[in-house]
């Protein structure tokens, strides 16, 4: 099947490249959740795609996050009706779980910006490999919150209190400081990322992938995502009635810096 931003190479070894391309930024459109949402529920079917790798083809960006110039759009589309947003983001929830369930192990191979939800599809694979560019769920600088799992995965990943520094001081890391706090398997070279991601996922192939399937969705049931994935879908939506995310991505918009403090002072 064709999907419109992803390429699709099938490799030896039962390895499955996919490389999202979604000009001009590689942000997270409603036609790439479709196409990833399709291309996993082929995958998933297809069991000589043992070993899933996540890469993309923008020069810069592994992904840069929800696209805010289409959610600046869908803000005021869906104004008024109450759940619109909440239930766009549980459809990224969704997909993004597709991910994170797929019976075999999924890679993302990160050369560039993870940011936002970037950051998110990046939580819901197994491994992180990284080269370059910088990683983190920075919602918050734009007065939203991570609404497609980041909330849930980024805290199970590193525990409370890391995850509450990263998600409200919005950091940015670079693949060293990531791979430090464990939020990267592994940081490598840029122009070794492709032969180290494809040696990873080709010893990961050798292996007993479905037994690792199984493995994954026993880790899982350790820590159940559903209640917390509702809340975060829910106060995704309720951010916009705050009035921060106006600001945030106006400003992100214009190229300057967000004023929340002067917003809140007007209100008070
Ligand atoms: N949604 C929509 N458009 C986006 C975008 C996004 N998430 N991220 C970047 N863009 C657009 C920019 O608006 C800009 O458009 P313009 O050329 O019309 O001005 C273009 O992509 C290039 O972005 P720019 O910031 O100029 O490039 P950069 O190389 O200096 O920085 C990023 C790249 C990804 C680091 C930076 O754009 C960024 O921080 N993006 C936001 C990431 C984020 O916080 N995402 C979470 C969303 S919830």
């Amino acid at each position: 099947m064709a999907y419109s931003t992803l390429r699709v190479d099938r490799l030896d070894r039962g390895v499955v490249w996919v490389d999202i391309d979604n000009p001009p930024a590689n942000a997270i459109s409603d036609a790439l959740v479709d196409d990833l949402d399709a291309l996993l529920l082929e995958l998933e079917g297809d069991k000589s795609a043992r070993v899933i790798v996540l890469a993309s083809a923008h020069p810069k960006n592994f992904v840069a996050g929800a696209d805010l110039k289409m959610m600046t759009q869908n803000a005021s589309k869906y104004a008024g009706q109450g759940g619109a947003i909440r239930d766009a983001a549980s459809r990224m929830q969704r997909v993004f779980d597709r991910v994170a369930k797929f019976p075999r192990p999924v890679i993302a191979a990160i050369h560039g910006h993870a940011l936002g939800g970037g950051c998110e599809l990046a939580l819901a694979c197994d491994f992180r490999i990284m080269s370059g560019g910088t990683i983190g769920l920075t919602e918050v600088s734009l007065g939203l919150i991570p609404g497609a799992g980041g909330t849930q995965r980024m805290t199970a990943l590193l525990g409370r209190a890391k995850a509450t520094e990263l998600i409200f001081f919005a950091k940015r890391l670079t693949k060293e400081e990531a791979e430090t706090i464990g939020l990267v398997t592994k940081a490598v070279e840029p122009d070794r990322l492709r032969e180290e991601v494809l040696a990873f996922a080709e010893s990961l192939s050798e292996r007993a992938v479905f037994a690792m399937g199984l493995a994954k969705q026993a880790i899982d049931a350790a820590i159940p995502l559903e209640g917390g994935l509702r809340v975060e879908a829910e106060n995704f939506e309720r951010t916009f009635s705050t009035g921060e995310p106006l600001e945030g991505i106006a400003a992100f918009l214009q190229k300057r810096p967000a004023k929340f403090l002067k917003d809140t002072a007007a209100k008070a």
